[in-house]
């Protein structure tokens, strides 16, 4: 009897998988079989009740309603926070040479934020105050001038402008530009550590898991130099308590810096009117060719 359930299930599997044979498109072909062999091997694995079944599609169906086609992206969310943005992300930015680890883009980015100087101020919400500075290079250590950053992070109280109404228009973020040396300077505040919105079914998850919401203190980067791949990364406090957990696995050893202590001037801060002591942090960014 087993065995004859048995030839059923695989039977029902078989049929399923060979249902997109036809498809005229080879990769939509290889990307649907495959899909729907691991979710049949999934559901046989761990013999899936139907109220369980029911479960899944209700979580689902909640996921699409928590997305408001804006500000919120549970689809997202829910990838991140199972590891799939990360894989995906690594998947695509293999490379030999050094450039710069990419990190999860996050449901955060606003386009069109406004273009600021060299070493311009971002921030407009108290804040530690820090000067994140550096360079951006190719592989073989040439500067690109003319490079954007587009960056965004947090206010101190853990949210993003535009997620965060009360916040003023454009605070912590903007578009810097590399000079001639290709290099960068931006004013802000020292980033905060915040959790991920837990207000839908991916904070139900995470509960459920005894799971915390929580990511690493960080300064999100967007680079963009004609020629060259678009380089997607964060910065990491280097000291922060989450580095070991961030709640959607983002966080690489190479995108960790220090805000030191700076209670003298550099050679730039007095120029852009920085009061000290302030915190600095420095980073090299290494683009690669298209
Ligand atoms: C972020 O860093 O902005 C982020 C990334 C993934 C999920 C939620 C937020
Ligand atoms: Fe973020």
């Amino acid at each position: 009897m087993a065995d004859q359930e048995n030839t059923i299930e695989s039977l029902i599997s078989e049929q399923a998988v060979n249902s997109f044979n036809d498809a005229p498109d080879a990769r939509y072909k290889q990307i649907m079989q495959r899909l729907v062999h691991h979710l049949h091997a999934f559901v046989g694995e761990v013999e899936l009740t139907e109220q369980e079944w029911f479960e899944g599609i209700r979580f689902l169906t909640e996921t699409g309603h928590k997305c408001d086609g804006q500000v919120r992206q549970e689809f997202i969310l829910l990838s991140d926070t199972l590891g799939v943005s990360m894989l995906v992300d690594a998947i695509n930015h293999r490379h030999g040479a050094n450039a710069t680890d990419t990190t999860v883009f996050g449901p955060f980015y606003i386009e069109g934020m406004p273009d600021r100087a060299f070493g311009e101020n971002m921030a407009f919400t108290a804040g530690e105050p820090a000067l994140v500075r550096g360079r951006v290079v190719d592989t073989h250590g040439n500067s690109l001038g003319g490079a954007v950053l587009d960056v965004w992070q947090t206010a101190e109280n853990g949210m993003y402008s535009g997620q965060d109404t009360e916040q003023p228009f454009g605070n912590l973020r903007g578009r810097y530009r590399t000079d001639a040396d290709g290099c960068f300077a931006i004013r802000t505040i020292v980033p905060v550590c915040y959790p991920i919105p837990t207000d839908g079914p991916v904070g139900r998850m995470l509960n459920a898991a005894n799971r915390h919401p929580w990511r690493p203190a960080h300064l999100h980067f967007m680079i963009d130099m004609p020629g060259y791949r678009k380089l997607v990364t964060h910065l990491f406090n280097h000291d922060d308590p989450y580095l070991e957990s961030d709640a959607v696995f983002g966080v690489k050893q190479s995108l960790q810096v220090i805000y030191e202590d700076r209670v003298a001037h550099d050679d730039l801060s007095a120029s852009l009117g920085i009061e000290v002591p302030f915190k600095r942090a420095c980073y090299e960014f290494v683009m690669e060719t298209e």
